[in-house]
């Protein structure tokens, strides 16, 4: 059980949040937050958490809670990763490597980003204790793909999650307005060359033109088939909405399928994930892992996606937030608070383990 008493002034992930637009760079903060065109689905994504109640049970005995849960097998200290989020140390110079040592400290599994500012190496070598999967971006460039997969691999990454939402950027206005390119000195570490340095040609944001230029657009499901004989660590779709989808991942043999619209980034005014949550995990039905992000911000929001058949739920904007405010230090503590309310609002719902949240909690 974590004190929330006297850690901080910050109390819940809202205001880490508004701390760390004062820290950010314009540019920074831009990126972080932006959800794509209009951003109905960025703001969605938080809404329709709130509009579902909670139905608690009362006197469930639920003096102990177990925050444990099984995720391809494993076991997770609670249901909780952090997301795949690009260039972390443009919140903060310790970047991924703070996030890797938060991580490991608070007991969650981090997934880094193909576009980190930190190489794999380097994130596993600060961080020996933590758990690690990977997030692949394909390349048009199969060899290059295939590399980054045996680096996490030798690295002792755990599984690799395929980003499916992304065969081009979603357009990002401001990220547009500010022709966005990584500052000096920073690069996508994991690449080489001009490769790494996500530049624009002043026009558009840089990134938009990385995905339009190196990334295949024109992937199927054959390729999930493709990496899944690539590799012997489980693969994990992220970015589906749908059950049939979901049904397609499964019979390609995924450990786990991700429910996100890349936290309302890519195609604006898509389906909010807790929306989509109930079709993919009953398709699923038990056959591969179901995890969720987009909009976690409560540890009622977790009850909700694990009610909703979830198996954990990662978080991606919070954990720059952390970063921003205070490094490793900040990752921690946002962390801290996310897992207390957790375990209160388990209490308080009358569930004494993540087996106990089922649908009919939930109106
Ligand atoms: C990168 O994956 C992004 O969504 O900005």
């Amino acid at each position: 059980m974590v004190d929330l008493r006297g850690t901080g002034d910050l109390v819940n992930l809202a205001e880490f949040e508004a701390a760390a637009k004062e820290r950010l760079s314009p540019l920074a903060w831009d990126y972080y937050s932006s959800g794509a065109m209009d951003e109905i689905t960025l703001h969605d994504n938080r809404e329709a958490f709130e509009r579902i109640a909670i139905r608690y049970h009362v006197l469930a005995g639920t003096a102990q809670r177990d925050l444990t849960t099984q995720i391809m097998g494993r076991q997770h200290e609670w249901p909780v990763l952090i997301a795949p989020t690009a260039f972390a140390r443009l919140a903060h110079d310790d970047g991924e490597i703070a996030v890797a040592r938060a991580a490991a400290a608070e007991g969650v599994a981090q997934v880094l980003s193909t576009l980190s500012t930190t190489s794999i190496e380097d994130v596993a070598r600060a961080a020996p204790g933590g758990r690690r999967w990977f997030q692949l971006y394909v390349f048009r460039d199969r060899g290059l793909t295939t590399e980054l997969v045996r680096r996490a691999e030798a690295a002792g990454y755990e599984a690799i999650v395929m980003t499916v939402d992304a065969p081009l950027l979603g357009r990002r206005e401001r990220d547009a307005r500010n022709r966005f390119t990584l500052p000096e000195g920073l690069t996508a570490a994991n690449l080489s060359g001009s490769l790494a340095k996500i530049g624009t040609d002043g026009l558009d944001s840089g990134l938009f033109q990385f995905f339009a230029s190196v990334l295949d657009p024109g992937l199927t499901w054959d390729d999930v088939e493709w990496l899944a004989s690539l590799t012997n660590l489980p693969v994990l779709v992220k970015g589906v909405v749908r059950g049939d989808d979901a049904e397609r991942a499964v019979e390609r043999g995924v450990g786990g399928v991700i429910v996100s619209n890349h936290g309302g980034r890519q195609l604006d005014t898509s389906i909010a994930s807790i929306d989509a949550l109930p079709e993919v995990a009953e398709a699923v039905d038990g056959r591969a892992a179901v995890l969720l992000d987009g909009g976690v911000r409560r540890g009622t929001d977790i009850v909700k996606a694990l009610a909703l058949g979830a198996n954990a739920v990662l978080i991606g904007r919070p954990v720059l937030w952390g970063l921003a405010v205070d490094g490793e230090e900040g990752v921690r503590r946002m962390l801290q608070i996310l897992r207390a309310e957790l375990d209160l609002a388990m209490a308080l719902c009358g569930a004494a383990s993540v087996e106990e949240l089922w649908p009919d909690l939930l109106v």
